[in-house]
């Protein structure tokens, strides 16, 4: 189970700032923070009202731990339902570094 935290929402505020500077190099967690995190929360609960409202599942659920790589670039490049598709909007590296950084947030 997913636990919640109360510095979450201080995360997410942070994080906004830090996105503003970071467009020329971003690693996975600025891409996150910039283009995903809306949705799907700073720690992938997927607990936001965006989140929450189209039902974004927790990435630590067995559902999204069950996908393979392929998988998951497959839904950012392709969408699923509401999750929007990101093809033609990140490089492939970019969404590599993206589930590199999906996994990060698995092992919490
Ligand atoms: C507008 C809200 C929104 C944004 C922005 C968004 N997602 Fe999603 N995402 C969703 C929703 C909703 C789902 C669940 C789709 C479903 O299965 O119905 C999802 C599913 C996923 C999944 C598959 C997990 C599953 O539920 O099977 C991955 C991986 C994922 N998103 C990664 C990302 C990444 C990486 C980004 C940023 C590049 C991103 N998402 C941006 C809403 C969003």
């Amino acid at each position: 189970m997913l636990k919640y935290t109360t510095h979450t929402g201080a995360i997410a505020l942070i994080a906004f700032s830090v996105s503003l500077t970071s467009f020329a190099q971003t690693s996975g967690a600025d891409t996150y923070k910039a283009k995903c995190q809306m949705c799907h929360a700073a720690d992938g609960s997927g607990n936001t009202p965006a989140g929450k409202a189209m039902k974004a599942h927790p990435f630590d659920s067995p559902d999204v731990l069950k996908q393979s790589d392929t998988d998951l670039v497959a839904v950012i490049k392709n969408g699923k339902n509401k999750m929007p598709a990101f093809t033609g909007k990140l490089t492939d590296a970019q969404i590599t570094d993206l589930v590199e950084h999906i996994h990060s947030l698995q092992k919490k």
